[in-house]
Parts: structure tokens; C-alpha cells; sequence
């Protein structure tokens, strides 16, 4: 199944309303001087909470998706500082970045969290882009697989797949992000590979084809075309590089052949 590919911008704690503007009139400008990719590719933007009512607004007529980067899994409550799915799905975000490595390494998320989560993503009508990742000690120690795999489990532990268009996976080694290192072709396509085999496994072998497996780590425009020739990289969530409008979009042009 011919998957299009989907290049997301994690702006995490960065970019405010005011600047989330200035970067649509540049998204804007940069398109109109021929920097959109020739191909068909969809971006997406997760800015922070506060930025994402300004980013809707000021999205215009560009048809880019928006998300956020978390999100409770009760509608509601006393959960003071927490964010429900509704109030997402009411703001008219189309996706959630779900499992992120900060969200987990720095902020402790634990695998039953993300999959409640993910589950109630699901429910509210949002997009689940579930991130997997082993750290650098993992990979050394050889237990990459085991590890994307039990991330990947659990985390869809509580949903039941009917279509591809339901999920989206990041793989994303933690040991790659903001740290200028990217994976080599050969390690994101041997995870790649493996993430969608282990898919195949929990929700069938066609919605496997299906669903979407984003590269995450240091992706810049200088490396993005060998990541994006890759048969199982069908995006890239993408962290720094997307605070800049020019250089997401030079970024999705790696999917131009
Ligand atoms: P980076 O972040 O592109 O800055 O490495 C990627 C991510 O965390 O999603």
C-alpha cells in the first residue's frame, strides 16, 4: 500500500504565539519562492498547549495537520495541570505525540501510562503518534529489538486497529535526538523494518503496510533524502530543525525523487 509520506515539527517547550505567527508568514513565504516539496507529503506541526489555539488560527489556508505533544487519559477531573483529549479534539488538533523520550526518560511515563493514553487518543478522535526508542546502553548491549518491542506492545496494549490510518509510529533513538547524531540508513531501516513486522503481528499484515513509521533524531535537510530512500521511513518527526519553516520544508523534500 503506497504510504504518503508525513513530516511532523515537535517545536516542544518552544516558539510562543507571537513567534508560531511569524513562522506561518514564513511557511507562507518560503512556499510562495517554490520550497514545497514536488511530492505528495504531509507536515504537521505540535507546538506547545498555549501556542496551539494562535497555530490553528494563523495556519490560514495552508492545510498542514496540528497536534499536541501529550495529553491526559481521563475526559475530565481533578487532575490539576493536565490536558484532556476532548479539549484537544474541541481546539481542533488532528493528532497527539504519544510516548515521546523526554516524556519518558525526563518526565518518567511509564509503558501503561502511554498505552491509556494512546487509547484515549483514539476514543476522542486524535491521531496517536506513538514514539519508541532505545537509548545508547540498549543499543550497545544489543537489546534495540527487544526494546522498540515491548514499547511498541504495550503501548498499543489497549486499542484494537480497524485501519492504518488510526496510528502512526516514530521511532526515534533516544540516543539521536538533539544531539546532532542521527542513525545510519541501515539502523532506521533495520528498526523500521522490525517495527512494522512486530505490527504485523498485533494488527494484521495490512494495516502493518499501512501505517505510517516516522525516523526521529537529528533529521535535518542535509540528511533527510538517503533517510526518506529508505522502503520503511515514510516521515520524520523532527525536533530542531523545525523551528524553522525553510527547513522543514527543505527537510520534506527528501521525499522528492
Ligand atoms: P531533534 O528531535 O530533531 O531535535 O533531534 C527529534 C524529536 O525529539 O522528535
Amino acid at each position: 500500500m503506497p504510504r504518503t509520506p508525513l513530516v511532523v515539527g515537535n517545536w516542544k517547550m518552544n516558539h510562543t504565539q507571537s513567534a508560531a505567527r511569524v513562522w506561518c508568514e514564513n511557511y507562507g513565504k518560503a512556499l510562495a519562492d517554490g520550497a514545497g516539496a514536488k511530492s505528495a507529503v504531509t507536515l504537521g506541526i505540535a507546538p506547545p498547549f498555549t501556542t496551539l489555539a494562535a497555530l490553528i488560527e494563523a495556519r490560514g489556508r495552508h492545510d498542514f495537520l496540528i497536534g499536541a505533544q501529550n495529553v491526559h487519559w481521563e475526559s475530565s477531573g481533578a487532575f490539576t495541570g493536565e490536558i484532556a483529549p476532548g479539549m484537544l479534539n474541541e481546539l481542533g488538533c488532528d493528532f497527539v505525540i504519544l510516548g515521546h523520550s523526554e516524556r519518558r526518560h525526563v518526565f518518567g511515563e511509564s509503558d501503561e501510562r502511554i498505552a491509556k493514553k494512546v487509547a484515549a487518543a483514539r476514543e476522542a478522535g486524535l491521531t496517536p503518534f506513538l514514539c519508541v526508542g532505545e537509548k545508547e546502553d540498549e543499543r550497545d548491549s544489543g537489546r534495540t529489538e527487544l526494546v522498540i518491542e515491548n514499547q511498541l506492545r504495550a503501548g498499543l496494549q489497549h486499542v484494537e486497529l480497524t485501519d492504518a490510518s488510526e496510528l502512526v509510529i516514530a521511532y526515534e533513538p533516544v540516543w539521536a535526538i538533539g544531539t546532532g547524531r542521527t542513525a545510519t540508513t541501515e539502523q532506521a531501516q533495520e528498526a523500521h523494518h522490525f517495527l512494522r513486522q512486530i505490527l504485523g503481528s498485533i494488527a494484521g499484515a495490512e494495516i502493518a503496510d499501512g501505517v505510517r513509521i516516522q525516523y526521529g533524531g537529528s533529521v535535518k535537510p542535509g540528511n533527510a533524502a538517503e533517510l526518506a530512500a529508505m522502503p520503511d521511513i515514510d516521515g520524520f518527526l523532527v525536533g530542531g530543525a523545525s523551528l524553522d519553516a525553510a527547513s522543514l520544508l527543505a527537510i520534506a523534500r527528501g521525499f522528492d525523487l
